[in-house]
């Protein structure tokens, strides 16, 4: 069912941490770890250890999926503890019995589908590492060694190439066009597109912030992430005093996706626990939680009367929601693959959705029911982020073929392409009056492009690098007012 296209796009969506993070944490360990080993060595020579042995095969073969951040069938490998828990069908290795170990069974193939997914099987040595581990009990770490990712890449050793800065993972405009928000690891940073100079950061996140939004009036902005496998949470900020007016929680896994109502008083999210919420801003409550769709949300978006809201999921399909009941409406199921992006069209007559399959599809929604109009293979590879223009005339794709294209959104005509970009473009935000497009990438940059000429506007901006305005002071007298 899943075909591997899903996979590479998901790690090109959120989870730039995965293999960041999963580098960092194989070089700290590779560093702390040789006491270890040697006491592992020194027990037993027969039996394969955790640490020496077992972690390295599943860390270089298996990591790419299941890590905290992909965590593909709900299974994490990157710990003994994780492991041990299992995946989403429970136990995949069960002590002293290889032969009815899940993981066994699909690394050898008599499971399916074989692991690693949809590449080379281990090699014969590898496979009866793991499994004379197994049938050894599978014996954890020697100590009380917690073989966890490295979150944070503090050890000495380090060189500086793995002193990674954040992907750019989430970009929005206010809705004066004055500001910019910008998403990456744990942290939001407010510049100001015109003269690209800090304003704020906002910190203590957990794990990436995937999603931004401000309130219509302009005066918060709500940001969205959570820590995977765990819980989501909303951040909601003031964009005066930079202070945090508060968090919802009840996700619980990470929010890839929210919205604010048109009218200030809701925030929609979509989560890859597979549920869309709708929260009341004033008390902080959840108002309905949107049961339906069957994967991973990746994408919301009210509609400009706020009376419907459109999610988007990786089970393929857009469902239309009535936002004052909570009641679905309707389903969209004309896509072949997951869907990372969803917008509404000014009118509000039109949702336009795209992702892994290559094609952007638009409906025409109506009350009860919606019709395909139109639809277009427009990329060459998984469109990683949409976005419609405030006035209607444009819907523009960025595509993990390194593009940002912009289309008639009539016809699906093109208009405009900026090709050749330096990494995958994440995220997408066009100004309120249309003029600029800002783009953030996986690299960690961010660029703002004219949308009359299609050209960048200044060079690059490497957001998560830029200076404190001073010591970590942010409000306005920092910025020199
Ligand atoms: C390219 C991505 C990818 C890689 C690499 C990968 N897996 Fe998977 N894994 C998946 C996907 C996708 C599924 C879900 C398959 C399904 O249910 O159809 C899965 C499911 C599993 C499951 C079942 C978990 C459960 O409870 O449902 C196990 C066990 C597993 N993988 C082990 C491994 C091991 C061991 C490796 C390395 C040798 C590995 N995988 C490498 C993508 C991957």
């Amino acid at each position: 069912m899943l075909d591997y296209r899903i996979i590479r796009k998901i790690s090109a969506i959120g989870a730039a941490c995965a293999a960041t993070f999963a580098m960092v944490g194989i070089l700290s360990r590779g560093v702390a770890e040789v006491p270890r080993v040697m006491a592992e060595a020194k027990m037993d020579h027969k039996t394969p250890g955790y640490s020496a042995d077992v972690a390295p095969i599943l860390n270089k073969n298996c990591g790419s999926c299941h890590s905290a951040a992909q965590h593909k069938s709900g299974l994490v490998i990157e710990s003994y503890s994780a492991l041990m828990k299992g995946g989403r069908h429970g136990q995949v290795i069960l002590p002293h019995d290889a032969k009815a170990s899940r993981l066994i069974r699909m690394i050898e193939g008599e499971d399916d589908p074989q692991m690693p997914f949809e590449s080379d099987p281990l090699s014969a040595a590898e496979i009866a590492i793991l499994k004379s581990w197994v049938n050894a009990g599978a014996p954890g770490p020697a100590g009380n060694e917690v073989a966890a990712i490295v979150k944070t890449p503090a050890t000495p050793d380090i060189r500086p190439e793995v002193n990674v800065i954040s992907p750019v993972t989430s970009v929005r405009f206010s809705p004066d066009g004055k500001l910019l928000a910008v998403g990456g690891y744990k942290q939001v940073r407010i510049i100001e597109p015109a003269s690209g100079s800090l304003r704020a950061t906002l910190s203590g996140h957990a794990d990436y912030v995937r999603s931004i939004a401000f309130s219509p009036d302009g005066t918060l902005i709500a940001a969205a992430g959570g820590e995977p496998q765990s819980q989501g949470e909303i951040r909601i900020w003031s964009v005066e005093s930079h202070q945090l007016i508060k968090t919802l929680q009840g996700h619980k896994d990470c929010i890839y996706s929210i919205a604010w109502s048109p009218d200030g008083k809701t925030i929609a999210s979509g989560s890859y626990d597979r549920m869309v919420k709708l929260w009341d801003v004033a008390t902080g409550k959840e108002l309905f939680n949107l049961q339906d769709h069957i994967d991973a949300v990746f994408a919301v978006a009210f509609s400009p009367d706020g009376k419907r809201l459109a999610s988007a999921s990786q089970d393929r399909t857009v469902k239309i929601w009535n936002v004052a009941t909570g009641r679905r409406l309707y389903t969209l199921s004309d896509a072949s693959d997951g869907l990372t992006g969803v917008a509404y069209s000014s009118s509000g007559r039109e949702v336009a959705a795209a992702g892994y399959d290559k094609t952007i599809y638009v409906w025409r929604v109506a009350e009860e029911d919606g019709h395909l109009s139109q639809s277009l293979i427009a990329d060459e590879d998984s469109v990683l982020a949409l976005a419609w223009s405030p006035d209607g005339k444009a819907i523009v794709t960025a595509s993990s073929d390194g593009s940002i294209r912009f289309r008639d959104a009539a016809t699906l005509n093109p208009i405009s392409v900026i090709d050749k970009q330096p990494d995958w473009v994440q995220a997408l935000s066009i100004s309120p009056d249309g003029k600029w497009l800002a783009a953030g990438r996986y690299d960690g940059s961010l660029s703002l492009y004219d949308v009359t000429s299609y050209k960048e506007l200044r060079a690059p901006m490497m957001v998560f690098d830029l200076k404190q305005p001073s010591n970590g002071k942010t409000s306005k007298e920092a910025a020199g007012r």
